[in-house]
């Protein structure tokens, strides 16, 4: 096993599942645009790898159409794209076959003395074949990176088991974990807002905040991937990985240094600092819905084509940190899908500054609030009282304040991804420990769940949610509306 190198010399892009969706709508973009920026190397080759026979010319001409298809009009030129998918050459390959790997070393051999980097799009049932199979021709050496994409395992069990069979190959520096909600531009700024200003930083604890509200809600239902949605569930498809990911950043300690393995310490730290939901305080402290036909649409079942189920497509947690920063306050998490709006916003409540003293027209004045949103736009508002100027008494009225400057076109997340992978920076990616303790977490809470008998509360299309969930909310004016 060898040392990562940190500089962008990589030899060679290998993509696994070349051929599959995710490939078309994300990465082939996202590498395109990191390509037009000169972020790839200037011989860089991008080897698309399935079990599909393609000549290699109709290859490159699809891909061209996704690019037409999926990068915005501002950042596609026919020339850049054409030279970009010069890049692409398509390999023909069974991994399931004994000789897949000299076939692919063949392939490689020019460009193995350089860092290669292989992403694995493809069920995580392939993910331990194809580390050692790399490994079986020595494809793991010379700083070779392995991105894997999620669902990382369904359970704690599941995915230590993984962990453990990609590190036979490969060092946890080699290996770079997807959460695609760690490439959007909003989050990012989470850590710049907490820890480049001394205002918000000295007042992120539990003496200054009443309560934090993450949501992510979608209009969209499952779509075509019922089978993968209704064995995994709003808990496994969103909650483990993108609402803890976000909980964690906003809420841990500040690292002792910007670097990759200081901030995910601190990441774990807080995610084993997050109380377990056990069945006795389950009823208090989550809630789940499935959603059924409203507004002209169709229930849950009826997309999955089953009789029943008892898969949540919505959840709503109240959960609680048990560290001296965070103790009392509570942060409320929710997501689901065929909700009212399509909305990702983290709000942080400030609690009230002497509400006696002075007033708004309408009684109390308003807390601060801190809103991030990072769905549909990327925005942040500090929400803060000022005088009101209409009134002829002394009262206040709330102000917002937007914080976000838009200017040109944001990074997409795959494409800022991209780029730290060729960087060989792991700070956006989820290590070994991270992944585990957030698997620990949720087995606790799907035990208690079960343990309750509880079965998801029906809500409909297009609606706030299943009306339980209002009960969790028990400080402030409620849940957020999802518009
Ligand atoms: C994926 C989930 O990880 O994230 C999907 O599997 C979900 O079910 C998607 O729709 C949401 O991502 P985004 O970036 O659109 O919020």
């Amino acid at each position: 096993k060898a040392n990562v190198m940190t500089n962008s010399d990589v030899g060679a892009f290998v993509l696994f599942g070349g051929s599959g969706d995710l490939a078309k709508r994300k990465l082939y973009p996202s590498l395109y645009l990191n390509f037009i920026k000169g972020l790839l190397p200037d011989d860089c080759k991008i080897f698309s790898v399935s079990r599909l026979s393609e000549q290699t010319q109709a290859f490159q001409a699809d891909i061209f159409l996704q690019l037409e298809r999926y990068v915005s009009p501002s950042q596609f030129s026919d020339e850049k794209a054409k030279a970009f998918v010069k890049c692409i050459r398509h390999v023909q390959l069974d991994i399931t076959q004994v000789d897949a790997w000299t076939t692919l070393e063949t392939h490689l051999e020019n460009f193995r003395q350089s860092p290669i980097i292989y992403y694995l799009s493809v069920a995580p049932r392939f993910f331990g074949d194809i580390a050692k199979g790399l490994s079986s021709v020595s494809l793991n050496q010379n700083g070779a990176r392995l991105v894997v994409e999620k669902p990382f395992g369904h359970d704690f069990e599941s995915a230590r088991t993984l962990n453990r069979e990609l590190r036979l190959f490969f060092d946890e520096q080699q290996i770079f974990r997807i959460d695609h909600y760690l490439g959007k531009e909003s989050i990012q700024n989470i850590l710049a807002l907490r820890f480049s200003n001394n205002i918000f930083e000295s007042q992120w604890h539990a003496g200054a905040i009443e309560s934090v509200q993450i949501t992510v809600a979608e209009t969209l239902g499952v779509g075509d991937r019922g089978d993968y949605y209704d064995n995994n569930g709003a808990s496994k498809d969103m909650l483990q990985n993108h609402m803890m990911q976000l909980l964690s950043i906003v809420a841990m300690e500040p690292p002792f240094a910007f670097s990759p393995d200081a901030i995910r310490d601190e990441k774990v730290k807080l995610l084993r600092s997050l109380r377990l939901i056990t069945p006795e305080v389950y009823a208090d402290h989550c809630v789940r819905g499935q959603y059924v036909a409203g507004s002209g649409e169709r229930g849950y079942l009826d997309d999955i084509g089953r009789d029943s189920s008892d898969c949540e497509t919505y959840i709503a947690l109240k959960a609680y940190i048990d560290n001296r920063r965070w103790a009392g306050t509570p942060f409320y998490l929710r997501t689901g899908k065929r909700l009212a709006g399509s909305l990702g916003e983290i709000i942080i409540n400030f609690k009230p500054s002497n509400p006696e003293l002075i007033r708004s027209k309408s009684g109390q004045c308003s807390n601060n609030q801190l809103v991030i949103n990072f769905q549909p736009d990327q925005d942040i508002f500090l929400f803060i009282n000022k005088k009101d100027n209409q009134s002829e008494m002394f009262l206040v009225d709330a102000a917002r304040l937007q914080l976000s400057t838009k200017s040109g076109d944001l990074k997409l997340p795959y494409e800022r991804l991209l780029a730290h992978v060729f960087e060989g920076d792991q700070t956006l990616f989820v290590r070994d420990d991270e992944i585990e303790v957030a698997w620990q977490w949720l087995d606790q809470l799907v035990v208690s769940w079960s343990a309750e008998g509880s079965r998801p509360h029906p809500y409909d299309c297009f609606s706030q949610g299943p009306e339980q969930a209002n009960q969790l909310v028990t400080n402030g004016s409620g849940w957020e509306r999802i518009k």
